[in-house]
Formats: structure tokens, C-alpha cells, sequence
């Protein structure tokens, strides 16, 4: 088994532009970065900065430009489409502010078409579902209902569900607290951190001091570079001097 500060992802010289007419600008420059396992791990920067382009290549959802990207010793890189498809199902959850549920299905249903994709018996992908919806603490009558019945939270709720049914390696999330009230995002939030508690790698993008505390490791993105990183203590709550200490980190940063 993998222990705590293994490297699970690593970039070496990693570029991600987008084509813009003529002009390819890398909106990611050089990269070399590692993610541990166990660690949430939180990137914040400016907007426009790159954190979602860079999520989208440490997940395999999109192409790096340049460079390598290892998940363990493999360079995924060098995947087909088709094994880049399979190792996103396999290893990788995702929980986006926008979870892209579909709303003629029931909660349950939208989770059951990701768990179905890798493990074929449905007893089984039903009872680890139920068992991950009473953990985001939503009860059968509220996992039976439509995503355009339930409240935004929940939505988010169900979709945490969705990235964990597959058990996956890593979760990545994407400013998942960035549409909901305060006392929603906390639920979401102690969610998250519950899971890194039990082992879960995770690794989130937010703009928001209040998620960020979450982490044990923030890296912080300027114009297409880390330009700076904070290690925490693993989160138990919300200090005083954590708030302080990632304040002070966000401050020399430029935040
Ligand atoms: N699909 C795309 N096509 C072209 N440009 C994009 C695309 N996605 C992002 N960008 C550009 O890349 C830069 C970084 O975007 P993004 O990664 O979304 O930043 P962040 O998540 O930090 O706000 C921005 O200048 C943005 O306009
Ligand atoms: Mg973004």
C-alpha cells in the first residue's frame, strides 16, 4: 500500500497553452510539481492563473502541452485516448461547482451510471452507494429525489458521492463550495475533510480562505508558476493562528 508521502502524481517541465488564433501562449510554464498521497493539497491564485487548466492535467481530462505527467512511476502522457478515458474512471473523481447531474434521474441514478462504468454487479455499486450517501448525510428519501428537487447543497453532496463511487485514487475539485451559502459550502467542507481523514487523496482548487484552510499543503499559482507553498498541520479545526498563518502566506503572495 501507498504511505502518506509517496509522490501519487508528478509533473517534470509541464506546459498547457490553449491555441489562440496564431498566438500559443502557455497558460502553464515548465511545471515541475508534486502531489502526495493522503495530502489535500489546495491551489489558490489569482483568477485566470491557470488552477483549473492545471487540474484538468493532473486528472487527465485534458492534454498537456509539453513535459511529462506521472501518476506513480507511469507517464500518462504517452496514453491513448481510450486508456486516458479508463484511467480517469478507474483512479479519478471529480467535484466541480457545477456537478452536471442529469435532472431526469433520481440522485441515486446519476451516481449509479458512474459506478456502473467500472463494476459490472449493481447490488454491489448500490450498497456502496447508499453507504456514501449516508456518510454526505442525505437519506433515501432525498438520494430518490431529481437533482431540480433538491437544494444546491445537496446537489454538491450527490456529486461528492458520484467522485467517490468508484473508489478512486484521487478526487479533484474545482471551487466545489463556489455556489453555495456559507453553512453549505462548511457541510461540503467537512465532507472533504472527512474523507482525507480516512485516507483520501485530494486535491482541490478554491479561492476562498475558508476552504483553503482545509488543506495541509497550499501551493499557490501565479502567471503559470508555483510561486510559493504552505504546509499546515492536518486540518482538526479552524484556528486562530491557521487562519493567520495562511494569511500571511496568501499576503506575500500578493493575493
Ligand atoms: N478552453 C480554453 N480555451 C482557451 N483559453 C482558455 C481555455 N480555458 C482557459 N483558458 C485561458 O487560460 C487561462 C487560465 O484559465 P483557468 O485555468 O480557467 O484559470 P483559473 O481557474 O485560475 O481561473 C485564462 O487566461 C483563460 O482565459
Ligand atoms: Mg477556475
Amino acid at each position: 500500500m501507498e504511505k502518506r508521502s509517496d509522490i501519487i502524481i508528478h509533473t517534470k517541465k509541464m506546459c498547457k497553452g490553449y491555441a489562440n488564433g496564431e498566438i500559443h501562449q502557455y497558460v502553464i510554464k515548465n511545471m515541475d510539481i508534486q502531489i502526495y498521497n493522503r495530502d489535500f493539497t489546495v491551489f489558490m491564485g489569482p483568477s485566470g492563473s491557470g488552477k483549473s487548466t492545471l487540474l484538468h492535467v493532473l486528472s487527465g481530462m485534458d492534454k498537456a502541452g509539453m513535459g511529462e505527467v506521472y501518476f506513480g512511476n507511469t507517464d500518462f502522457t504517452k496514453y491513448s485516448e481510450k486508456q486516458m478515458t479508463q484511467f480517469r474512471r478507474e483512479s479519478c473523481g471529480f467535484v466541480f461547482q457545477q456537478t452536471y447531474l442529469i435532472n431526469s434521474m433520481s440522485l441515486m441514478d446519476n451516481v449509479l451510471i458512474s459506478g456502473l462504468l467500472i463494476e459490472k454487479n449493481k447490488k454491489k455499486v448500490v450498497e456502496r452507494g447508499k453507504k456514501l450517501f449516508h456518510d454526505v448525510g442525505l437519506t433515501e428519501k432525498e438520494w430518490s429525489k431529481y437533482p431540480t428537487q433538491v437544494s444546491g447543497g445537496q446537489i454538491v453532496r450527490a456529486g461528492i458521492v458520484r467522485a467517490l463511487i468508484n473508489n478512486p485514487k484521487i478526487v479533484f475539485a474545482d471551487e466545489p463550495t463556489g455556489a453555495l451559502d456559507s453553512v453549505s459550502g462548511r457541510a461540503v467542507l467537512d465532507i472533504l475533510t472527512s474523507f482525507n481523514r480516512a485516507g483520501q487523496t485530494i486535491i482541490m482548487v478554491t479561492h476562498d480562505l475558508t476552504s483553503a484552510l482545509r488543506g495541509n499543503r497550499i501551493l499557490y499559482l501565479k502567471d503559470g508558476r508555483i510561486s510559493g507553498e504552505c504546509i499546515l498541520e492536518d486540518y482538526k479545526d479552524e484556528t486562530e493562528g491557521r487562519r493567520d498563518k495562511v494569511i500571511c502566506f496568501l499576503e506575500e503572495m500578493g493575493w
